[in-house]
């Protein structure tokens, strides 16, 4: 939550940062802000979204930092956006994170005079380094970081012309580019574009800018460091819309390719991960969101190996933590890397030796390097705010991992490349393509709107109402058929749609509840690979049992997309949301 974009010694440094904070806006976007150096610091702040600014008020500088905001401590406003403005005007401040202490810091800052003019914890941040009036050196930098708790990244432009970042939590990256200028970034990706080198921040690493040269310290014991520039691979990083409207749609239609991706590194990493998954007592699956449905579904299917497996919702991991041992293991799913529940959830799960796997889709993010052993989802940038491409990677990835463990071949490769395949197609099937976009319409103006789902079509479900939530805006809910009798038949009244997921295997269960529910008055919308008389809409899935638990959640993510459209919502980027949610 929240993004970070700097650049340093160049003569186009106002405009790099405008582009760049458009590159990392799904990070936050309720407000945003640039500081620019020239003789002295200027500031830039509105509300709104930055992607839509075509020309800053802000003059050219060869140094300037910007921000854009998912806010947390106080509301939408230019005075809350950052970055903050020392009040002496020596140095302006971004945050990405939270800083958790924040009341007591402020409480003892306003005892001592200061005055606060926003509602912010960042200001806090400020404060504490305009104490005293003294210049920001390292000594001082760090000591106002050692009093700062919580996941924070801070970056400080400085009068003359120095820099200062610090990372705890909130990844941060620094990029070198061509001409020896340098580039700050939440996000590889969105750095790729100015940088032609970069490294990640490691977690408590300071960072000075004199002006000319970088250099790099630990705030342990304040010794300098070399920095190790990696070159960068910008084909992998590609972030461009190409000819299609929104990302969401691109990301949607790039399935057809990515599910192969996920299986790229298959060969050579599964059979390391089969042997420890063989001396393992117990195993874990979690992620949160999206990917904490993929964990469900992953569960499922080592499940029917006979495994130990339990999903856990990152979020919900405390519940969890008495029983976790030295001889267990997680399988950790994240598409940014940088979730927050998830990693304070494997934080925990080190401390008591847990063998860490994770998969994750954001290359050298936090949780990839936490990893005993990393697994690159490898399916992309995905920058539409709602996951699509991540979420039926890490489906994939469980059903191949799966079939590896049974079988002890990789004939499931094969099996995905035909999917695929017939993906292709499905996408271009004009009848498919409209037969959704027609339902869209139809529900576009319902309230209400609930999904039933059984077996390995239940987790479908979920994820499929999630999506028409959070893109859509409608009240969507997801339920096992077997609820139903339970309870939620008393929603059904005439004309409530009812999204019935069906394939082979729940078949016969999910017909029975379709019968009940139209029985009340509902409409039946039927998910299959074949029709049903039961139907009163059918939108047909590419024919092929084994992943319509994967095809039915792309009829989701385009249902979804074609109600937003109709009710002229951008489905990049949904209200309140984040793509990374760096925050707990
Ligand atoms: C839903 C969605 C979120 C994410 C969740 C985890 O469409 O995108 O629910 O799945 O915030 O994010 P990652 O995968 O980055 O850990």
């Amino acid at each position: 939550m929240c993004g970070i974009y700097a650049c340093l010694g160049n003569f186009d440094a106002t405009n790099k940062v405008l582009e760049g904070l458009k590159r990392i806006e799904y990070r936050g976007y309720d407000s945003w802000g640039i500081a620019t150096l020239n003789n002295k610091i200027e500031i830039e702040k509105h509300i709104g979204k930055i992607s839509e600014v075509k020309k800053l008020h802000l003059a050219d500088s060869d140094n300037a930092i910007g921000h854009t905001r998912w806010a947390t401590h106080g509301g939408v406003t230019e005075k809350n956006a950052h970055p903050h403005l020392a009040k002496n005007g020596n140095f302006a401040l971004v945050q990405n994170g939270v800083l958790e202490n924040y009341q007591e810091l402020k409480n003892e800052l306003i005892k001592e005079g200061y005055k606060f003019q926003s509602e912010t914890d960042t200001e806090v941040i400020v404060a504490m380094l305009e104490k005293d009036e003294q210049k920001i050196d390292l000594k001082k930098f760090a000591k106002v970081i050692r009093k700062m708790a919580g996941r924070n990244t801070i970056l400080v432009l400085n009068k003359n012309g120095e820099v200062w970042a610090y990372r705890q939590g909130s990844p941060l990256i620094i990029g070198q580019g061509q001409k020896n200028n340098y580039f700050f970034s939440s996000d590889l990706a969105s750095i790729s574009h100015d940088a032609t080198n970069y490294h990640v921040l490691e977690n408590q690493e300071i960072i000075h800018f004199d002006g000319q040269k970088i250099s790099s310290y630990q705030l342990d014991n304040l010794i300098s460091k070399t920095i190790n520039f990696k070159k960068m691979d910008h084909q992998a990083l590609e972030v461009d819309k190409g000819n299609y409207a929104h990302f969401m749609l691109k990301e949607i239609n790039e399935q057809k390719e990515s599910l192969l991706k996920v299986l790229a590194l298959s060969e050579k990493i599964f059979p390391k991960i089969a042997k420890k998954i063989e001396s393992s007592r117990n195993i874990y699956v979690i992620g949160a969101g999206s990917a904490s449905y993929a964990a469900a579904s992953i569960t499922n299917y080592l499940r029917s190996n006979k495994r130990n497996v339990y999903h856990i919702p990152a979020y919900d991991f405390t519940d969890f933590k008495n029983l976790f041992d030295k001889s267990d293991l997680a399988i950790v799913l994240s598409q940014s890397g940088e979730t927050a529940d998830t990693i304070e959830a494997v934080e925990q799960m080190k401390t008591k030796g847990v063998f860490i796997i994770s998969v994750v889709n954001m290359p050298s993010s936090t949780l990839m390097n936490m990893a005993d052993i990393a697994y690159p989802l490898n399916v992309g940038a995905e920058i539409g705010v709602a996951s699509s491409k991540a979420l039926t990677g890490h489906m994939l990835f469980g059903m191949a991992l799966a079939d590896y463990l049974e079988k002890q071949n990789f004939s499931f490769i094969s099996e995905v490349t035909k999917f695929s395949k017939q993906l292709e197609d499905w996408f271009d099937d004009q009848k498919i393509m409209s037969d959704i976009k027609e339902t869209a319409k139809i529900l576009s103006k319902k309230q209400d709107l609930y999904i039933l789902g059984r077996g390995q079509l239940l987790t479908s479900a979920l994820e499929f109402a999630l999506k028409i939530k959070e893109v859509s805006y409608l009240h969507a809910e997801g339920f096992s058929a077997g609820e139903l009798k339970h309870g939620v038949i008393a929603l059904i009244e005439k004309d409530t749609p009812i999204i019935c997921l069906v394939n082979k295997e729940n078949r016969e269960n999910m017909l029975s509840s379709a019968h009940e529910v139209k029985a009340r008055g509902a409409k039946v919308i039927g998910i299959a690979t074949d029709n049903e008389e039961i139907f009163d809409i059918f939108i047909k899935l590419p024919q092929t049992e084994k992943f319509t638990n994967l095809s039915s959640i792309i009829v989701a993510q385009l249902l979804t997309y074609e109600i937003a459209l109709i009710k002229k919502l951008d489905p990049d980027k949904p209200r309140n949301l984040a793509k990374s949610v760096t925050v707990k």
